[in-house]
């Protein structure tokens, strides 16, 4: 992929944590790769400095947001430093897009973050690229985002996986959120899939309807299970899904996520539940990446930076 060479000059910037996309995306898209540091002063605040000249320049900050509490304000800072060293405009890469999820508020006294963070980091930066945000009673970005968007599918590359990996399994959706992945995934490999129930108690406590694959068994050679879904967080959703596969004459399950979000303890609790592999998109750096987006990241990119 080339860039049109009477485009406004790009430089992509890396917030810490992001350089191999950073990298890439320079590479992919012929991109001046700069620098900027993010420090934290001791009490905390944090610091940051454009390295780089910027000046009439198209910027794009890559920053996935896993950990959002800990990025966001360095995030903001940066965006806001690019512009006073001269950036023409300032883009947001975040693979994985955090504060979807609370997207209303479940108990009287909360709040639907969702639209807060949405609101701050459209005043921040002019657009963004991101992968499966979780949209779910938030039907689109741009109903809580007021800078364009574009979302890119984990999709095609997770199913090109399959194809080539795992050409005999049936994909099962732990819930009805997970049906507009799942169903997608599932035509595009060429392969079954079911959607299961799912109720959550509490962040840790989550009940899976028990999945019916009597006909994978019948058959003849048994399908191998396949769980996709968008984030693995806590993976308790795929830790309850797991454990109905278990004793059903199936091979054991494979697990594949777009966001490897992994909160304390989740990988190693999900290896150990009887998963046989668990696999993820690299939209958040993690030993389970399997799966990689820089191509369809780098073509979305492109297209904003086209657009000016
Ligand atoms: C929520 O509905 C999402 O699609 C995922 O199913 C959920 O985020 C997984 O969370 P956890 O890994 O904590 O069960």
């Amino acid at each position: 992929m080339t860039r049109d060479t009477s485009m406004p000059q790009a430089t992509v910037l890396a917030m810490p944590g992001n350089e191999t996309l950073a990298d890439a995306l320079a590479r992919l898209l012929g991109l001046q790769r700069g620098e900027a540091t993010v420090r934290r002063f001791l009490d905390g605040e944090s610091a940051v400095r454009v390295a780089c000249d910027v000046r009439g320049h198209d910027v794009l900050i890559v920053c996935t947001l896993h950990q959002p509490d800990d990025k966001l304000i360095a995030l903001m800072l940066l965006a806001a430093a690019a512009r006073e060293a001269g950036a023409r405009r300032v883009g947001l890469v975040a693979p994985y897009l955090a504060y979807m999820r609370q997207d209303i508020a479940f108990h009287p006294g909360e709040t639907a973050s969702a639209r807060h963070v949405a609101r701050w980091l459209s005043a921040a930066v002019d657009w963004l690229v991101t992968v499966d945000p979780h949209l779910h009673r938030i039907h689109s970005l741009g109903d809580v985002y007021t800078v364009p968007c574009t979302v890119v599918a984990a999709a095609p590359a997770m199913a090109a996986w399959l194809r080539e990996h795992l050409p005999h399994a049936v994909l099962i959706g732990p819930d009805e959120e997970s049906a507009q992945w799942v169903g997608d995934v599932a035509s595009r490999a060429g392969l079954p899939h079911v959607v299961l129930d799912k109720v959550r108690h509490g962040d840790r406590q989550v009940q899976v309807s028990v999945p019916q694959l009597d006909r994978w068994l019948r058959e003849g050679a048994p399908r191998t299970p396949v769980l996709v879904d968008d984030i693995i967080s806590t993976a308790r959703t795929m830790i309850e899904t797991v454990s109905h596969l278990r004793g059903t004459g199936l091979p054991p399950p494979v697990c594949i996520g777009v966001h490897a979000v992994f909160a304390q303890t989740a990988h190693a609790d999900l290896l150990a539940s009887g998963a046989a592999r668990v696999l993820t998109c690299d939209t958040i750096a993690h030993p389970s990446n399997a799966i990689t987006l820089a191509g369809p990241i780098a073509a979305a990119v492109a297209a904003h930076l086209g657009k000016s």
